[in-house]
């Protein structure tokens, strides 16, 4: 059982399921964000830390021995704001959890880092990455980094890419992406129960129709998404024209990241 798991950026839209969804999982919750989070409840430990910085981060991953490295700017945003929180963040915290002795971190990872591959097409772990933004490309340098890690001092991560996961799906993409978070949290704890891991990159979506993507190889943690976005797909195709993306990433793969230049 997981004794000590940090999980930063718990004040965001994930980060507060998982509070709640992980309580009695694991022995102590040390709960980690840049923003005020509520007081800590029996079993939690709340850390106030800026990602990007050093030493608050070392100090942050000691005595803990799993991590769900959830923290970051998750949008499409300037490269200096991304350099700060995902570039340096993500570094900081693999730093910190190599000295800390961390045995496996759950990285939250996105679909937006194949995000210009073409709709129809089925990616899997293989897949060359082809990130549709510099949110994508910041996902990008977290998943090498984990793979060094893993290569060079035997940390484990679980690279996980994240579709959308929202309450409900929200649009006709995300009748392909949705992760719910019934089984956002479920394959979470599958990440922090199996056995041995190594280097996983899996992606993170819900039991949808014409899945665009495959975990076939990732099979052996015993994960069975619970929710399809189906039930959804009549209100989203009557309330939404059709989607003209060509590119999973949909939006982010179209909108110029440099306006105005
Ligand atoms: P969110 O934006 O709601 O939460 C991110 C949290 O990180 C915020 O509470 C924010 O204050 C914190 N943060 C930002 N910069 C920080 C810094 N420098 N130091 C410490 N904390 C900082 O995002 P959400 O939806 O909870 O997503 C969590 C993670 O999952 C993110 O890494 C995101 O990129 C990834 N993800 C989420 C998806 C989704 O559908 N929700 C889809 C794909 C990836």
């Amino acid at each position: 059982m997981t004794t000590r798991l940090l999980v930063t950026g718990a004040g965001g839209a994930l980060g507060r399921h998982v509070r709640h969804g992980l309580k009695g999982c694991v022995e102590v919750l040390r709960l980690s964000d840049i923003a005020d989070l509520a007081p800590a409840e029996d079993g939690e430990e709340v850390v106030r830390c800026d990602l990007a910085d050093r030493q608050a981060v070392e100090d942050l991953a000691r005595d803990c021995d799993t991590v769900l490295h959830l923290g970051a700017i998750s949008v499409e945003a300037d490269f200096d704001g991304l350099l700060q929180a995902n570039i340096l963040g993500t570094y900081n915290l693999y730093e910190a959890a190599r000295k800390a002795g961390v045995r496996r971190i759950i990285f939250a990872s996105t679909n937006h880092v194949t995000g210009f591959h073409r709709i129809g097409e089925t990616l899997d772990h293989t897949s060359p990455r082809r990130p549709d933004s510099l949110y994508g490309v910041s996902k990008c340098f977290g998943e090498d980094l984990a793979r060094l890690y893993f290569d060079k001092y035997g940390l484990e991560t679980a690279c996980l890419r994240i579709g959308s996961c929202f309450p409900e799906p929200k649009n006709r993409r995300m009748l392909f992406t949705w992760l719910s978070p019934r089984d956002f949290l479920s394959l979470v704890r599958s990440l922090l129960e199996a056995p041995a891991i190594g280097y996983l990159v899996l992606y993170g979506a819900s039991a949808n129709r014409r899945a665009w993507w495959s975990n076939a190889h990732a099979d052996f943690l015993g994960w069975r998404p619970m929710d399809s976005s189906e039930p959804f797909r009549q209100a989203i195709e009557r309330r939404e024209p059709a989607d003209v993306s060509k590119c999973q990433g949909g939006r982010l793969a179209t909108v110029k990241t440099h306006a105005g230049d």
